[in-house]
């Protein structure tokens, strides 16, 4: 594993156990697979997890998913190439669950390569509704088009908008805003895309954040929803960015299920204070969840 970078040091007073979490991100990530309903029964996957000498356990807060020990490899077995399932992080899996679209109703997943959380979507809309996948970049919509085709999503459609010009004649029920960030969280893997330098890119990206967060907003349907997530734990690109669209739109920030393993988001960072509301989003750690670092918060559009 990579030496810990000391930019992780700023997180110091943000968690509740520093060691932990220290210790936390020098472990391998565990694997993790989601269950996926259009290709094979639940019961049916269960067994070939253990023919194949799987070991399995079930994880709170996220139906689907397997945490899985003594697999040779999560795409190295025929299962994966038949789409039984879909190797998917456990925080990963978070924004859908929270979400939670029901199978009928319009959805938009506004950065959605390589899609785990669209087929994620699809999967809890039972393949019914229209679910819109959408990214900036061709090369990763290939992957999209891939998995989504390995898994048999039958009601997704792709787009390529830069999410911030997507078309304003729509409007949904519920959109994902899985925002690019900076990608802290995704550390354990292989040293993560982890970039600590916050003078570079990083930014840059809250702007970015913001607009993709107001489009996401704009173009849903009055009481509709929103979900923006990132998996960092940056609050310049988690709280401030809902902050500030809190501050712009009317939208009310709905609490999130009480039994997921996060702790609630902050009010004030390096000097700047946000209202009390944003408690109700929240950051997951890596000690918490043995998964990777991710940021939630589950919007209302009012008006
Ligand atoms: C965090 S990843 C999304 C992961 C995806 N939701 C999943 O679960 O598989 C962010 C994605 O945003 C895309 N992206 C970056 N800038 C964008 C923009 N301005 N508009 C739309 N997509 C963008 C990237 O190409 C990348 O695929």
């Amino acid at each position: 594993m990579p030496e810990l970078p000391p930019q992780i040091d700023r997180y110091g007073d943000l968690v509740d156990d520093r060691d932990a979490f220290l210790e936390a991100l020098r472990r391998p990530l565990p694997t993790d697979l989601r269950w996926n309903p259009f290709k094979v029964t639940r019961e049916r996957f269960e067994e070939r997890l253990t023919a194949d000498g799987a070991q399995w356990s079930r994880l709170e807060g996220s139906p689907d998913l397997y945490r899985v020990e003594g697999l040779p490899g999560p795409g190295l077995t025929w299962a994966y190439h038949l789409g039984w399932y879909h190797p998917q992080g456990y925080t990963s899996t978070l924004p859908p669950v929270i979400l939670d679209p029901a199978a009928g109703s319009d959805v938009l997943d506004l950065c959605a390569s390589p899609g785990g959380k669209t087929s994620q979507l699809a999967a809890q809309m039972m393949g019914h509704g229209v679910l819109v996948a959408n990214d900036i970049n061709h090369s990763r919509i290939s992957i999209l088009a891939a998995n989504l085709e390995r898994l048999g999503v039958p009601n997704a459609l792709i787009s390529q908008y830069r999410g911030e010009n997507f078309p304003e004649r729509f409007r949904f029920d519920h959109v994902l805003a899985d925002v690019p960030c900076s990608g802290e969280g995704t550390f354990r893997i292989d040293g993560g895309r982890y970039n600590p330098d916050r003078s570079g890119r990083a930014r840059t990206l809250p702007r970015i954040q913001l607009a993709l967060l107001l489009k996401a907003l704009k173009i849903t349907r009055p009481g509709g929803t929103v979900l923006y997530s990132t998996c960092t734990w940056a609050p310049e690109e988690d709280e401030a960015v809902v902050a500030a669209a809190l501050s712009r739109m009317e939208i009310e920030i709905l609490p999130l299920p009480g039994n997921l393993p996060g702790q609630p988001g902050i009010t004030s960072w390096e000097g700047t204070d946000w209202p009390d509301d944003l408690t109700r989003t929240m950051r997951f750690w890596p000690h918490h969840t043995d998964s990777w670092g991710f940021y939630c918060a589950h919007l209302r559009k009012s008006g």
